[in-house]
């Protein structure tokens, strides 16, 4: 990135010679990511990140496609830049939409999505893993299932928290467009692409040149895109993945043991890198702000959680109301050490003690 942005930042769209060097390492870049999910490079378009990418997708399936049918579909446990999007078409451009509900293990249920496809159904949109709790649903099953019901039916799935945690391969899976996020994966914030099967009918939400085969105007952020790829090569072959988990179980396991009154919202099928966790007595904002001082840093609910009805994904999963307000989820990744987890269960056993000290909390 530092090479780009200090000896070839220029457009790669332009027609001077020194252009081409960007041109090139944008065309590098492009092949590494596609090569990621064993896509075609023309499959891959850069965006901003997981939020331009599931907009992109939706809605511009959703328009492209509405001659065929008003009829999509999507689950109440997606993050709200799919969630909020579909909510847009239900109220504003007078789609029919099904929100599927997960089930206590954060999953959707086959056979409801089964009876939900109709002959109108245009667009599917069912996450890959959670970001609340970490369930993963099956995204192979699921696009079999789509198309053996409706082969007309688009099925876009959000892997902003699976990629590069969990194989993605595109040439084995029915899957028709998948959203990514850099910043999940080390890499810059505000970078992100959109893969979309070839033939899919898709208009773009950006109008401008013609840049990301007239998908999404705009001149490419190459630096960004090419942050993006050097840190997909360095996390290709899942090395570290086996550790992630070993030491997510580790922390699980030991907070299970050590603290009472807690719920573990994360199910057994999971992605290796997000625990969510509740405990009974605390609100998680508290929490959050006691770790802050050792410089343990964890995230209460998501963005897409309104204060007053809480989350939404916990309540599909029926989180009994006494953990509703002490949710956090921790995430680890491949620089995490088993003296980290060590530290955290220390910390977390001793602050949730003193918070329901303070509050006089009783266990009911
Ligand atoms: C599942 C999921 N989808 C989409 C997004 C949005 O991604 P971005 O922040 O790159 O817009 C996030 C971000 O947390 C996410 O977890």
């Amino acid at each position: 990135m530092k090479e780009i942005y200090t000896n070839c930042n220029f457009n790669p769209s332009s027609a001077y010679d020194v252009a081409f060097k960007a041109e090139n390492e944008l065309n590098n870049a492009r092949k590494i990511i596609a090569e990621s999910i064993k896509a075609n490079t023309d499959e891959i378009i850069f965006t901003s990140g997981g939020s331009e990418s599931n907009n992109t997708a939706i809605l511009g399936v959703a328009r492209a496609n509405k001659n065929k049918g008003k009829h999509i579909i999507t689950t109440n446990i997606e993050h709200s830049s799919v969630y909020n999007t579909f909510m847009y078409l239900k109220d504003y451009e007078d789609f029919d939409v099904t929100f599927l509900k997960a089930d206590k293990n954060g999953v959707i249920d086959l056979e409801d999505l089964k009876n939900a496809i109709r002959k109108d159904t245009v667009l599917v949109s069912i996450m890959h893993v959670n970001n609340e709790i970490g369930s993963v649903n099956d995204i192979d099953k699921i696009g079999t299932l789509i198309k053996s019901v409706n082969p007309l039916t688009y099925f876009h799935t959000d892997c902003v928290q699976s990629y590069m945690k969990l194989p993605i391969d595109v040439s084995k899976l029915n899957v028709d467009l998948i959203s990514v996020s850099a910043h999940k994966i080390h890499a810059p914030k505000g970078i992100g692409f959109l893969y979309v099967r070839k033939n899919v009918k898709i208009l773009p939400l950006i109008f401008g040149g013609g840049q990301e085969h007239k998908l999404r105007a705009g001149t490419e952020n190459v630096g960004g895109i090419c942050g993006l790829a050097k840190a997909v090569e360095m996390q290709m072959n899942f090395e570290k993945i086996d550790d992630i988990k070993r030491n997510r179980d580790n922390l699980m396991e030991q907070l299970n043991l050590q603290i009472d009154d807690i719920s573990i919202n994360t199910p057994s099928i999971n992605a290796p890198h997000i625990l969510s966790v509740s405990f009974a007595g605390i609100k998680s904002e508290v929490l959050l702000h006691y770790l802050e001082m050792d410089e343990i840093y964890v995230s209460v609910g998501s963005a897409c959680s309104s204060k007053k009805k809480g989350s939404r994904v916990m309540q599909s999963i029926g989180l009994n109301d006494k953990y509703k307000d002490g949710t956090v989820r921790i995430s680890l990744d491949e620089t995490t050490t088993m003296q980290d987890v060590q530290t955290v269960v220390e910390k977390l056993k001793k602050y949730v003690e003193d918070i329901r000290k303070v509050t006089k909390y009783k266990k009911r």
